[in-house]
């Protein structure tokens, strides 16, 4: 795909991986609308190219409103990047703290809901614009190295493992139409969420074990999805952007 002029929704695109994304595309002459349930943003507001509309898109009626917002906004939307997500760790069960024995159902259904639900969503709803306008657009979808089955991280290998999962669905159903579906699994990237997520002493196991010894950078992701959207033979599969890191 020819990058310039063509309309772009990132959803989470306020968070550390979506915003490098965003500089990204806007370096492409990309048309971006940011969807994002980030709290701190306006309803909606329009700056520097960028439409931004709050919204938790794991809901099926703001995501289809918001969805519609962004579309007349654009013009058409040619590329979906799904980049919302929660990422959380948490045993299945704790044997060394009595008090949080159990994984809480509640922080199991939170993090589907960000990372499996909003993609599905989002997907759905620009899936048919694409669809009923002919548009040949690309769909990419952020998983994790953690969809292998990080131990500790039930509820967030498994909504990534759906990610995938849906992904290799959709390239099925959509190539025909014309429309690619790619999946982009980082390893531990250098940003807040990660250091919000795990400890120090955590992160520096994970270093330990990645052969490039160090954490990816969020430009590094954004630049993988650029060569997903401008290489019009890539589909369905899920490209691994991780240090040589093997779960
Ligand atoms: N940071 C990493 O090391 C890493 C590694 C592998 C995969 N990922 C994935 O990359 C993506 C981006 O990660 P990040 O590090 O930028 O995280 P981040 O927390 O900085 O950004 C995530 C964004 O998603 C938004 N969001 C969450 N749920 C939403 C919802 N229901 N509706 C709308 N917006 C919602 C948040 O408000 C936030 O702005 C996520 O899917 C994450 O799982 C990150």
């Amino acid at each position: 795909m020819k990058l310039a002029d063509k309309g772009a929704i990132v959803v989470g695109g306020a968070g550390s991986i979506g915003q490098a994304l965003v500089a990204s595309l806007r370096e492409k002459d990309v048309r971006v609308a940011v969807l994002d349930k980030n709290p701190e943003s306006e309803p909606v507001t329009a700056d520097a190219g960028i439409l931004y509309v709050r919204t938790d898109a794991a809901d099926d009626a703001e995501a289809g409103a918001a969805i519609a917002t962004a579309s007349q906004w654009l013009g058409k939307i040619d590329v979906l990047i799904n980049c919302a997500g929660l990422i959380h760790s948490e045993p299945l069960i704790s044997m060394v703290t009595p008090s949080r024995r159990r994984h809480s159902v509640a922080s199991w259904e939170t993090v589907i809901r960000s990372n499996l639900t909003a993609t599905f969503l989002a997907s759905l709803h620009v899936a048919e614009h694409m669809a009923a306008n002919r548009i040949k657009g690309v769909i990419v979808n952020l998983s994790s190295v953690s969809a292998a089955g990080n131990p500790g991280q039930t509820a967030y290998s498994a909504a990534k493992a759906g990610v995938e999962a849906m992904t290799a669905v959709w390239a099925r159903e959509l190539g025909p139409l014309g429309i690619r579906v790619v999946a982009i699994a980082p390893g531990f990237v250098d940003t807040h969420s990660t250091h919000a997520a795990l400890s120090e002493e955590a992160l520096k196991e994970w270093k330990r074990r990645t052969p490039l010894g160090r954490l990816g950078t969020a430009q590094e992701i954004a630049s993988t999805v650029l060569f997903v959207l401008e290489n019009d033979f890539i589909s369905g599969c899920t490209i691994r952007v991780d240090g040589g890191l093997v779960i």
